[in-house]
């Protein structure tokens, strides 16, 4: 059993003249993100069914403001502009999300070919500007008909998930290069089912493993669904969240391993090692017996994979609370009552050391390094790319631009910790920023910018940020701009 080992000051700090110039190879693909949620909006077109986001966002407090995805970016009916927007920007790839209720409104039965048409006119799009297309199945929007059922605490919605990733790959496998399973499985079953900060917005323990591993199941299926209908060579990746986690005192470890276990094993250890960490399965016994891994699941689970997606952000601290003091919980996730912790409620994560974001999370470059470090040595074959790195900040638009320098600042440095960790041997193929518009930030709604496209809610006048001006002249130079 391997921990992350993230430990503070492994990784000396670097002055900012020394990433200025540092190159990439041509093969490393630098581009941007979205999900369907976050920017697509007109949610009853052409057929698309309800999504527990459409739901959770409708339930009075959820979401800040009460905003909702209704329109988002309007990205389902600008398309083309911003496929002109994201060429105008050459970017190498493009991650985006499918809305599965666009496809199958009801999560299951026969493809709607008018919600298909929309993705394939996407492919097409991204192809003829010379941008790759990089699809993720699963980007948090559960056909509401399948909550109905029991969302992912139901074994079935694993089932019915395969049978939409081999609709999809079956209609787009041919242009398509590369597929991603599922973007944070962690989110989907932690704060979905355990916090209730996430749609649907449930808070049970149980429910929120039981998820969990119903997600692990959908991955392995939807795998081996999509090897079954797309070319050989297409890449099949799933995306994680990482927690890298920083010690405190004494007791640090012990929550360190707990933590480690729930947010990062409980997927590694089954898709990657074919088996759910011991550890795991004893910290959560007093929630549930895990009956539900049902024998052969896990020969399920664990397939071969082409890459690992790594999403990063942040670090956390973390230590075992003392019973005594008050207790924070700083982990960077919405508190809105419930636990994303089954079994460690007990862990207390510490508000960290500034700088930070407009999320209030702090800014680590050296925790991404550390991170693609530790994941190369436990899996040293594994090819792994960023599939998601980025920041809001407050922005302002003075004069049609916006001078964000703090996301530039944070990109650059997150960069260079990319190229650093190169140097050191991992195998990185890529690096996408999130995200390409200011887009609904989940709970959080219209709040938090993370665009390197600032997006006018009112007018969905888009103005490219000057970080995207920077990402531009790195992706053209291949090297890190000032
Ligand atoms: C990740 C999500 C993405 C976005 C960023 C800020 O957890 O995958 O949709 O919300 O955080």
């Amino acid at each position: 059993m391997n921990t992350i080992d993230t430990t503070a000051g492994a990784v000396a700090e670097r002055a900012d003249d020394q990433e200025v110039g540092l190159t990439f190879p041509p093969s490393f693909v630098i581009g941007s993100a979205t999900a369907a949620y976050q920017i697509e909006g007109a949610v009853d077109a052409d057929g698309r069914g309800p999504s527990i986001w459409d739901t959770f966002s409708a339930k009075p407090g959820a979401i800040t403001n009460g905003d909702t995805g209704e329109i988002a970016d309007d990205h389902y009916h600008r398309v083309e502009a911003d496929l002109d927007l994201m060429a105008s920007l050459g970017l190498d790839a493009y991650r985006f999300s499918i809305s599965w209720p666009r496809i199958q409104a009801s999560g299951s039965g026969p493809a709607n070919e008018r919600g298909l048409d929309f993705y394939s006119r996407l492919v097409d799009g991204l192809i003829a500007r010379g941008i790759r297309p990089i699809a993720t199945l699963y980007h948090w929007d559960l056909p509401q008909a399948l909550e109905d059922r029991g969302g992912w605490t139901n074994r079935e919605t694993a089932y019915r998930f395969a049978e939409y990733a081999e609709i999809v790959g079956t209609a787009l496998g041919d242009r398509v290069p590369v597929w991603t399973t599922l973007n944070e499985p962690w989110c989907s079953a932690f704060l979905g089912y355990g916090s209730g900060a996430h749609a649907p917005g449930r808070t049970d323990p149980d429910a929120a493993l039981r998820a969990a591993h119903h997600l692990n199941l959908a991955h392995g299926l939807a795998v081996a669904a999509l090897r079954r209908v797309v070319p050989a060579d297409a890449e099949v990746s799933v995306t994680l969240n990482f927690h890298v986690l920083r010690g405190a005192d004494a007791s640090s470890p012990e929550a360190r391993r707990r933590i480690d276990a729930l947010a990062n094993r409980s997927f590694t250890g089954p898709m990657l090692h074919g088996v759910y960490p011991e550890d795991l399965l004893q910290d959560t016994a007093d929630v549930t017996d895990w009956s539900f891994v049902l024998p052969g699941d896990l020969e399920i689970i664990h397939q071969p994979l082409d890459f690992l997606g790594v999403n990063y952000y942040s670090t956390a601290t973390v230590r075992m609370w003392d019973g005594v003091s008050v207790r924070q919980r700083a982990d960077g996730h919405k508190d809105v009552g419930g636990s994303p912790w089954p079994g460690s409620e007990h862990v207390e994560f510490l508000v960290q050391d500034p700088p930070y974001t407009a999320m209030g999370w702090n800014i680590a470059p050296d925790g991404l390094e550390e991170l693609l470090l530790s994941l190369t040595r436990e899996f040293p074959a594994l090819p792994l790319m960023i599939t998601e790195n980025g920041a809001a900040f407050a922005d302002e638009i003075v004069g049609g631009r916006v001078r964000d320098v703090a996301r530039l600042d944070y990109l650059r440095r997150h960069f260079a910790a990319a190229h650093r960790a190169i140097e050191r041997g991992v195998d990185l193929r890529g690096y996408l920023v999130w995200s390409l518009l200011d887009n609904f930030e989940w709970g959080y709604g219209y709040t938090k910018r993370f665009g390197i496209v600032h997006v006018d809610y009112e007018t969905q006048e888009r103005t490219v940020k000057d970080s995207g001006r920077w990402l531009a002249r790195l992706i053209e130079g291949r090297s890190i701009p000032h």
